[in-house]
């Protein structure tokens, strides 16, 4: 059994106003499904046991968080939030310590709040602590009637008079409760609302009544509890988290030219003193190392780069790993399984493919370079092609030390090219090539003289 404090997080409603198929809470924010952001404050906070209430496409949800520990609890129809909380009542039994409950659709909240309201939430000795926010256009949200420091309640948008309406203060969604407390005041919920639903926000009034001591803890900054209920909601979301990333990364070390255009997943890794020019996307499980250039429009995404790289501009790197000191680009596309071992020059429109280039190996102009393995200081001239695919089965092509390849070399694979040996430019290598030779194969050139001018008498 899970140990650990206890929180809750909602994430059963359909969405709708996302106008999707896809649930939600999985919708991508700087790399991540938006329900990731809740899920990782609640354990930073310290929360170790998470209870994830889903409903819509629920199988979906947890196929995408299957490498977490999480307890799921299915509410099968979504009659409100405070019915969404009671669907977890039984996997809280015999839980005594502070609940804290989250919705899904929060992403932008910080460890640190969770935190203070945890704090505050003991020193009050409150069954109840609501985090809150003071929001100019506070529309659509639960506002807060306060005595004091008291809550004495929580009135939905669509259930306020208008006095109500006028309060600025708002529910984020965000509670500490005293577990044994909500969990009894849940069973007296009703749906006497506008929305006929059970409304946790209830629980609030029925603290009061029950003489129970009621918090609200109000953050700073508003833009921290935006709820995203639509696309142009989880735009904004994205701005400020790609900001947060990018900021983070300068304080550390990284120089950006223009960081309002650069695009980096949470979690990808960047080494001091490396300068993002603009327009540079990196994702997912992406590392950059010290002192490399970055420059513009180059798409990263999956891939491990060492100290000293320059990725010129136009870059396609995927699911690659590129050794120290290299120069890749402009324009050239590694895809998955491309190793470079280091001090390597890949040029413009060279694609490589499940292929590993050893120290100080080249391929500088048009070139493709798949299923190979390539030794050290080998140079592959203009145009050299590896024919990897027979149209049924991908072959090998095997490139030793020191080989120079000339211009317009095609490789049909299955072949190995033995050290120190050179191709002449524009062969057709269909055989295997000792060491320390000379492959050619042209057929001889032929000229014949005066042709071009009888040609032209004819016609
Ligand atoms: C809710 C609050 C409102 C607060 C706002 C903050 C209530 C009644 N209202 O309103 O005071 O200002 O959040 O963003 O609580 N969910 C379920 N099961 C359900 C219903 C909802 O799991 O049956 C989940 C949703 O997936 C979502 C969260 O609960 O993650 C909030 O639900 P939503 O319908 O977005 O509530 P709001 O109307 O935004
Ligand atoms: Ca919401």
């Amino acid at each position: 059994m899970n140990k650990g404090l206890a929180a809750v997080i909602l994430a059963a409603g359909k969405g709708t106003r996302m106008k999707s198929a896809m649930p939600k809470v999985l919708h991508p924010l700087c790399g991540e499904p938006m329900l990731y952001y809740p899920l990782a404050a609640a354990k930073q906070a310290g929360f170790k046991q998470l209870k994830v209430v889903i409903g819509h496409r629920a199988e979906q949800i947890k196929e995408s968080f299957a490498a977490e520990e999480l307890t799921w609890i299915e509410q099968t129809d979504q009659l409100g939030t405070g019915h969404a909380l009671m669907c977890a009542a039984d996997s809280l039994r015999g839980y005594s310590g502070p609940l804290l409950l989250l919705c899904g659709d929060v992403p932008l909240l910080k460890p640190e709040t969770l935190q203070q309201l945890q704090n505050y939430h003991s020193q009050q000795k409150a069954a109840v602590t609501v985090l809150t926010a003071q929001m100019p256009n506070p529309h659509g949200y639960g506002r807060v009637i306060r005595d004091g420091e008291r809550v004495l309640s929580i009135v939905e948008e669509k259930d306020a008079s208008s006095d109500q309406r006028a309060v600025t203060e708002i529910n984020t969604g965000t509670y500490l409760f005293d577990t044994a407390f909500v969990l009894s005041a849940l069973k007296g919920l009703n749906k006497n609302n506008a929305q006929g639903e059970y409304y946790l926000t209830d629980v609030v009034a029925a603290a009061v009544a029950a003489g129970q001591t009621t918090r609200a803890l109000c953050v700073d900054d508003p833009t921290e509890v935006m709820g995203i209920n639509d696309r142009c909601q989880l735009a904004e979301a994205e701005v400020l988290m790609r900001w947060k990333i990018n900021a983070d990364l300068m304080l550390g070390g990284v120089s950006m030219v223009d960081p309002t255009t650069v695009y980096i997943d949470n979690g990808v890794e960047l080494g001091v003193d490396t300068l993002i020019h603009p327009n540079v996307h990196l994702h997912g499980q992406t590392s950059i190392g010290k002192n490399c250039i970055i420059e513009t429009g180059v798409v990263v995404v999956d891939s491990q780069v060492a100290d000293g790289v320059h990725l010129k501009a136009g870059c396609a790197i995927e699911e690659s790993q590129i050794g120290p000191a290299c120069t890749i680009g402009p324009m050239a596309h590694l895809r998955p399984g491309s190793v470079l071992k280091g001090s390597n020059k890949i040029g413009n429109f060279v694609e490589m493919k499940k292929s590993v280039l050893g120290e100080r190996s080249q391929a500088s102009h048009l070139t493709y370079i798949g299923d190979s393995e390539v030794g050290q200081n080998v140079n592959f001239g203009c145009g050299t092609i590896t024919c990897n695919y027979d149209g049924v089965n991908k072959h090998k092509t095997i490139v030793e030390d020191d080989v120079f390849v000339g211009s317009d070399t095609q490789f049909v694979a299955p072949v190995r090219i033995g050290r120190n040996s050179l191709i002449a430019a524009g062969s057709t290598i269909t055989k295997d090539v000792p060491p320390d030779s000379l492959a050619l194969s042209r057929v001889d050139q032929k000229v014949i003289e005066g042709w071009r001018l009888r040609k032209q008498k004819k016609s």
